[in-house]
């Protein structure tokens, strides 16, 4: 049913990140870390997961410090290297690109928006499906959401957005999704609409952070009027591009963590601590002691 293949992701991080600073003031959002490593490594994990081969990062100034995340660190790893701290040393490079050449990074110049952060990618792009994840929304999912979304692009081409069920009476904060008919996790969807009032919702779905694009979204996206906030947002692009392509909204199965959000970021902590063998026992033992 599906087209071409999703081979490359845009990761926009350009975002002031406001709700977590000052944290945020030097250090990108997301390179804060969830246990001991930063949100993005994750999430570029999870984008591996679904056969994504290029990552494109849509970036802000004083960012500079992603790029070097993702470049060997000599001094560190010879260091590792001549001490024989082997563990450590695959932990750092766990999340190099696999080789060169296979992450681009762009220069947003000023926070105009998502939808503008995407279009920042079109040349990088091209002609192809790609998919857009927003890091700051880490998935803990098996398998991992991007690929549980692109194994729903394979049976319905088109555009797929990632959504899951909004907090009761939480609606009015998020992009909502009205389907044509709930049937199982996968639905055709009929509109969006971002921060409905409240009792004006089509669904209680919101549109979590993952999607397929089809790249006729970048024209659209281009002389698009800002909206909501003052932004271009791509909610407004994917509802003017579902007049002529087909959507569908997939409720995915695992746990959502904001970590954009200081509460979230917390909570993202201590779940991925919890869920790791290796901290597990000691993770609890800390949590019990501070309650
Ligand atoms: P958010 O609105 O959640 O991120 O955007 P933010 O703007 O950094 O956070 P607050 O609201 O100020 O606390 C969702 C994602 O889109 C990126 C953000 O970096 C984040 O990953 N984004 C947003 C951009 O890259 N450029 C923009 O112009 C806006």
């Amino acid at each position: 049913m599906a087209g071409k293949r999703v081979r490359k992701a845009v990761l926009p991080v350009a975002g002031l990140g406001t709700r977590v600073l000052p944290g945020a003031k030097t250090t990108p959002k997301n390179l804060l870390n969830v246990v001991d490593r930063p949100i993005l490594s994750y999430v570029v994990e999870e984008a591996r997961a679904a056969g994504i081969e290029h990552f494109v990062f849509i970036v802000g100034r004083g960012q500079g410090a992603i790029e070097d995340y993702f470049d060997s660190i000599p001094e560190i790893e010879n260091a590792l290297e001549a001490k024989g701290k082997v563990d450590i040393l695959a932990d750092v490079r766990r999340d190099l690109p696999k080789q060169a050449g296979e992450m681009s990074f762009i220069r947003q110049m000023a926070p105009l928006g998502l939808g503008h952060a995407v279009w920042c990618a079109r040349d990088v792009i091209g002609d192809e499906p790609f998919a857009v994840m927003l890091p700051d929304m880490l998935m803990a999912a098996t398998p991992p959401a991007l690929a549980q979304a692109v194994a729903a692009y394979d049976r319905t081409g088109g555009n797929i957005v990632v959504v899951e069920p909004a907090p009761e009476g939480e609606t009015h904060k998020y992009g909502i999704v009205a389907l044509d008919g709930q049937d199982g996790r996968l639905n055709r969807m009929t509109g969006m609409v971002e921060k409905p009032p409240l009792g004006t919702e089509p669904s209680n779905l919101f549109i979590s952070g993952r999607y397929i694009l089809q790249p006729d979204i970048f024209e659209i996206l281009e002389t698009q009027p800002r909206g909501a906030g003052g932004e271009i947002q791509l909610t407004d692009g994917m509802a003017t591009l579902m007049k002529r392509q087909d959507f569908h909204a997939l409720e995915y199965e695992g746990t959502t963590y904001d970590c954009g959000d200081k509460i979230g970021l917390l909570r993202a902590n201590v779940a991925f601590a919890l869920a790791r063998p290796d901290l597990a026992d000691d993770a609890r033992a800390a949590i019990k002691a501070l309650l």
